[in-house]
C-alpha cells in the first residue's frame, strides 16, 4: 500500500482535457494519507470547476496571484513553503514552456518559482505536441533542473491520435510521488555509477569508440538514486540527458574517466562499473588530422589503465560491482572476470542477441558472486537496473552483516 502520510501535496492543475482526471487525483493522494491543496490556472477552470476541486481536496482551491483576500490568508510564498511537493497534473505543453523558462506572471509559476520542494510534472497533451522539438527542448531543461518528469503514457487520444501524450493514471501518479520520497535500500549510501563508451583520440577529428549508448549505466544511477542513495555518475560521451538526482560529471577518454573515479572514491560505499571502456588508446595522439598517404597504416595502441580493477584493488574498497559484455559461455566468462578483478558481483550480458544489449532500451542479465547466480530475463533497461539495485542493496547488507559476526565473534 502506496503511503503519504503526513505529506503536503500541492497539486497544480493547467488547460488540457486530463484535467478532469484531477479530481480523482486529489481523491487517490488524499486516500494515501496526503493533505491536498490545489492551484488551478485559468485554462484549467475552462476544463473542470474550482468548486469541484474544493470538494475533493477539502480546501478551498488557490486561482489568483494578485488576490488580496487570498495573500491575507495562504499567500503564494506561504503555499509554496508548506508543501513537501508540488505536482503539477495535468501539465500542458504552455505550462512546461513558461516553467521552463522561469516565468511568474500567474499563481501556478510563481509558486513553482517559490517551492524548495522537489517539483514534479505530469505532462498531458497530443502526442504530435509531445514530440515537438519546442517541448523536448523544455522537458531537457527542466530535467537538468531536477524537475521529476512522471509519464507521459501511451495510447489512444481524447483528440482521436494514437501516441504519447496520455497523463498517466491518478493511481501510478500516487505510486510515482510517494517514491519520490521513499527512503529505499541504499538511503545515506554514496553510490558510484562508471557509463557510456568512452572516446580515445587518434587526432583532432577521428577516434576509437564503440557501440555502448550509456543506457543501462543511467538506469543503473537512476534506480540508485531512488533507492535513496547519493550517486556519482561518470559518463563517457552519451547523447543521453543527465539523470535526475544525479550528479553527473562527463569525461571523454578512459584516463579521464579513471582519474574522475579515483579523484571521487574515498567515501563511495558502492561501485558500479557499467562503462563500456576502450581496452587500449593510440599510443600518440597527434595535434593536426592525419593526412592519407600509403595503402596501409598501422595504428600503435597502448592498455589503458583497467578502472574497474584499480577500484576493486584499493585498500578501503567499495562494494564492487562489475559488467560483462559476452557473446558465448556467459557464466564461465564472467565468472573468471569476477575472480581475476577481484569483484563482489558481476553483472553478465549477452551481447549479439536481437533485442538486446548495447542500443536498444531492452536487455537480460545474469547476475554472478562467489555464493551463485541470478538470473534477470529480457525486461527494459529501466525495470532490470531496479532489479540489479535491489539485488546489490541485499548483498550488501548481507556482507555487512557476516561481517558484524565475524568481529564479535
Ligand atoms: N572496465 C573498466 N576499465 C577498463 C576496462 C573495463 O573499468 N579499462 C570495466 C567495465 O566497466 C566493466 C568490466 O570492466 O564493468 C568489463 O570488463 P572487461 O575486462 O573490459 O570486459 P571485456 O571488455 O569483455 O574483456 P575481455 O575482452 O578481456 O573479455
Amino acid at each position: 500500500m502506496v503511503s503519504l502520510s503526513n505529506k503536503r501535496v500541492l497539486l497544480g492543475v493547467t488547460g488540457g482535457i486530463a484535467a478532469y482526471k484531477s479530481a480523482e487525483l486529489a481523491r487517490r493522494l488524499r486516500d494515501a494519507g496526503a493533505e491536498v491543496r490545489v492551484v488551478m490556472t485559468r485554462g484549467a477552470q475552462e476544463f473542470i470547476t474550482p468548486l469541484t476541486m474544493q470538494a475533493v481536496s477539502g480546501h478551498p482551491v488557490h486561482l489568483h496571484l494578485l488576490d488580496a483576500d487570498a495573500e491575507a490568508g495562504m499567500g503564494h510564498i506561504k503555499l509554496a513553503r508548506w508543501a513537501d511537493v508540488v505536482l503539477i497534473a495535468p501539465a500542458s505543453a504552455n505550462f512546461l514552456s513558461r516553467l521552463a523558462q522561469g516565468r511568474a506572471e500567474d499563481l501556478l509559476t510563481t509558486v513553482c518559482l517559490a517551492a524548495a520542494a522537489p517539483l514534479a510534472v505530469a505532462p498531458a497533451m497530443n502526442q504530435q505536441m509531445w514530440v515537438n522539438a519546442a517541448t523536448q527542448a523544455n522537458l531537457v531543461i527542466l530535467r537538468r533542473r531536477g524537475v521529476h518528469v512522471l509519464g507521459p503514457a501511451e495510447g489512444d487520444q481524447a483528440c482521436g491520435d494514437f501516441g504519447p501524450g496520455r497523463m498517466l493514471e491518478p493511481l501510478e501518479l500516487v505510486a510515482q510521488t510517494a517514491q519520490l520520497f521513499a527512503s529505499g535500500k541504499l538511503a545515506g549510501l554514496n553510490v558510484m555509477v562508471t557509463a557510456g563508451p568512452t572516446w580515445e583520440a587518434i587526432d583532432p577529428v577521428r577516434g576509437i569508440t564503440n557501440r555502448s549508448s550509456g543506457r543501462m549505466g543511467y538506469a543503473v544511477a537512476e534506480a540508485a538514486a531512488e533507492a535513496g542513495a547519493i550517486v556519482t555518475l561518470i559518463s563517457g560521451p552519451t547523447a543521453l540527458p543527465d539523470p535526475q538526482r544525479v550528479e553527473t560529471i562527463r569525461v571523454i577518454s578512459a584516463q579521464d574517466m579513471h582519474d574522475a573515479v579515483h579523484a571521487r572514491i574515498d567515501n563511495i560505499d558502492i561501485f558500479i562499473g557499467v562503462a563500456a571502456v576502450a581496452d587500449y588508446r593510440p599510443a600518440y595522439v597527434t595535434a593536426e588530422k592525419i593526412k592519407k598517404s600509403g595503402e596501409h597504416m598501422s595504428l600503435e595502441l597502448v592498455r589503458n589503465p583497467d578502472i574497474l580493477a584499480s577500484v576493486a584493488a584499493l585498500t578501503r574498497r567499495p562494494f564492487t560491482v562489475g559488467f560483462a559484455a559476452e557473446t558465448n559461455d556467459l557464466e564461465a566468462n564472467a565468472r573468471q572476470k569476477l575472480e581475476s578483478k577481484r569483484l563482489d558481483l558481476v553483472a553478465a550480458n549477452r551481447i549479439g542477441a536481437p533485442g538486446i544489449g548495447f542500443e536498444s532500451h531492452d536487455n537480460s542479465l545474469l547476475v554472478i558472486d562467489r555464493t551463485g547466480s541470478t538470473d534477470f530475463p529480457t525486461q527494459s533497461k529501466a525495470k532490470l537496473a531496479r532489479a540489479l539495485i535491489q539485488l546489490i542493496a541485499e548483498k550488501l547488507h548481507a556482507a555487512k552483516q557476516r561481517s558484524k559476526t565475524k568481529s564479535r565473534a
